[in-house]
């Protein structure tokens, strides 16, 4: 049987096993997928021993994905260029890979809601300077998009993010100013989640056909979002990444082609 799973810290409400045990059923494979509560004073030894305990990978999130780097013995190029790690493959011969699905998980999402749209017509913006904005700074610069606008509360943050990545910075306090002709509107931030206060931004002034894309998906329609409909822009909400980030390490641990995000998954995930 193969085994994989999730590392975090905390780890109770990460929707993962509910993600690949959706598709272990679906698609009848005889496989196991765990949370392991991992603290990060134990990561490396943890981290080595489910490699030898036989597990084929696992998931990392929160607070591991940049730590777990100095475990891997190999990254892949989209790792290195992300800067962090979200999935783990182990080996035979004991190799460990460490993968980054988080901007293969946003682009594809995004494709998927709105397939025609052009991402090289006009600039975006991205709205924080977190880990979530490392991938999709890595995914906006592959899709070709021709200008990237970075704002974020704590500036400093977001100017060693733009000397990375090559955008321009905006003052938070000028984040409206900043979406002014702009084709995409990302929050990467956790403002609009429930129980935080709302994102604040006016979207007045981008482009006519423009596209919003929150990451955030409890609420799945934010107030950023619900703003987004109302100006007729686009939107793209954030459970979709979430799915799709999943699937290459599903493919890589169990095999099989890339397991599919259908709306029995969406409905068991949101439930
Ligand atoms: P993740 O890895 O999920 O992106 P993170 O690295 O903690 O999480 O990043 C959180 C992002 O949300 C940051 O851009 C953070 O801004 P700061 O760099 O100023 O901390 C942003 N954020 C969180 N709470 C915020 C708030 N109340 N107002 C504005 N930005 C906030």
């Amino acid at each position: 049987m193969k085994r994989a799973g999730v590392i975090g810290h905390p780890i109770a409400h990460s929707k993962s096993p509910r993600i690949h045990g959706y598709w272990l059923k679906k698609y009848g494979i005889a496989g196991e997928y765990q949370a392991y509560d991992v603290h990060p004073h134990q990561l490396r030894d943890e981290a080595l021993r489910l490699r030898d305990a036989g597990l084929a990978g696992f998931n990392v999130t929160l607070p591991h994905k940049q730590a777990i780097m100095d475990v891997c013995t190999t990254l892949n190029d989209e790792a290195t260029r992300i800067g962090a790690v979200n999935t783990v493959v182990f080996h035979p011969g004991g190799e460990i890979e460490g993968r980054n699905t988080d901007a293969f998980g946003f682009m594809t999402n995004a494709i998927e809601a709105h397939p025609d749209f052009d991402w090289r017509q006009n600039p975006a913006v991205v709205i924080g300077a977190g880990g979530a904005a490392r991938a999709i700074l890595y995914a906006l610069k592959r899709a070709g998009v021709p200008e990237i606008r970075l704002t974020n509360r704590t500036i400093d943050t977001a100017e060693a993010l733009a000397e990375e990545f090559g955008c321009r910075v905006h003052d938070w306090d000028e984040r409206s100013a900043a979406v002014q002709g702009a084709g995409v509107a990302i929050n990467t931030t956790s403002l609009g989640m429930t129980g935080q206060p709302s994102l604040e931004i006016d979207l007045h002034g981008m482009a006519s056909d423009a596209l919003v894309y929150d990451i955030v998906y409890a609420p799945l329609q934010t107030p950023l979002l619900k703003s987004a409909e109302t100006l007729g822009y686009r939107c793209v909400t954030g459970i979709g990444m979430l799915l799709h980030q999943a699937r290459p390490g599903f493919q890589a641990w169990f095999g099989g082609s890339l397991p599919e995000v259908d709306d029995a998954l969406l409905e068991t995930v949101l439930a």
